[in-house]
């Protein structure tokens, strides 16, 4: 039982889960019970492939584990490879899952007073510090990012920022919180990552997870 066998595959938790379910399904991955179950503490799970295990941990967390070799496969949002530059990572795939939108937004209020286009600075509350900064400096704008792990909608009326980059998907978060998408990012959605090490050294193992995940995408049957 060498650690070293081991493949692990990184899932993260929250919207892209519900959506990886039935694709590990189609590439015959069935994880044990726990895994499905939302209350249970477990993080590392079995499954009947023997020596894959999956651990679900968050979307940002994904991207790590995979880069330092915790974890050679991973699924994870194109947001989270925008915000990180690792060099360790290789993403062959876009799984077509976890479909959403990376976006700017302001509340309708400061939308009406304001000429966005003329400010040289501004205080923008976000998950993607990096994403951000790129983004508004590309138009002249220094950004001022207030680092949040979630709920941005509320940095706004609570005069912590004049805008939030954000994830939108439905749009009802911003609705509710009275919020207006004035510019979008980029389009976001899962992408399949593998450590570029672990590729090279177990070619065989992790290429034929790619091979399997790429012909359950696009559809087509396994020879
Ligand atoms: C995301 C995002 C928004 C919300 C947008 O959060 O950060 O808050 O979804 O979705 P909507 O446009 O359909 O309302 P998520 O629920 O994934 O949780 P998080 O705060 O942990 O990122």
């Amino acid at each position: 039982m060498m650690k070293g066998n081991k493949l692990v595959l990184a899932i993260p938790k929250g919207r892209i889960f519900r959506e990886a379910t039935p694709l590990l399904k189609a590439v015959g991955i069935e994880p044990e019970a726990e895994f499905d179950d939302p209350e249970s503490r477990k993080l590392s799970f079995t499954t009947n492939k023997y020596g894959l295990n999956i651990i679900r941990v968050r979307s940002f967390d994904v991207a790590t584990f995979v880069a330092l070799g915790g974890a050679q496969l991973g699924f994870v949002g194109s947001d989270v490879l925008m915000e990180f530059d690792y060099q360790e990572i290789y993403a062959p795939l876009d799984l077509e899952i976890g479909k959403c939108r990376l976006i700017v937004a302001q509340t309708k209020e400061t939308l009406e007073i304001d000429s966005p286009s003329r400010s040289s600075s501004m205080t923008v509350a976000t998950k993607y510090p990096e994403v951000t900064k790129r983004y508004f400096a590309e138009r002249g704008v220094q950004a001022e990012c207030i680092k949040l792990n979630g709920a941005m909608e509320l940095a706004p009326a609570l005069n912590l920022s004049r805008r939030i980059v954000d994830l939108v998907d439905t749009g009802k978060t911003l609705a509710v919180n009275g919020l207006k998408e004035i510019e979008q990012i980029a389009d976001v959605s899962s992408r399949l990552i593998v450590n570029r090490a672990a590729l090279k050294t177990r070619p065989k193992l992790i290429g034929g997870w790619i091979k399997s995940f790429t012909e359950v995408v696009n559809g087509q049957k396994v020879k």
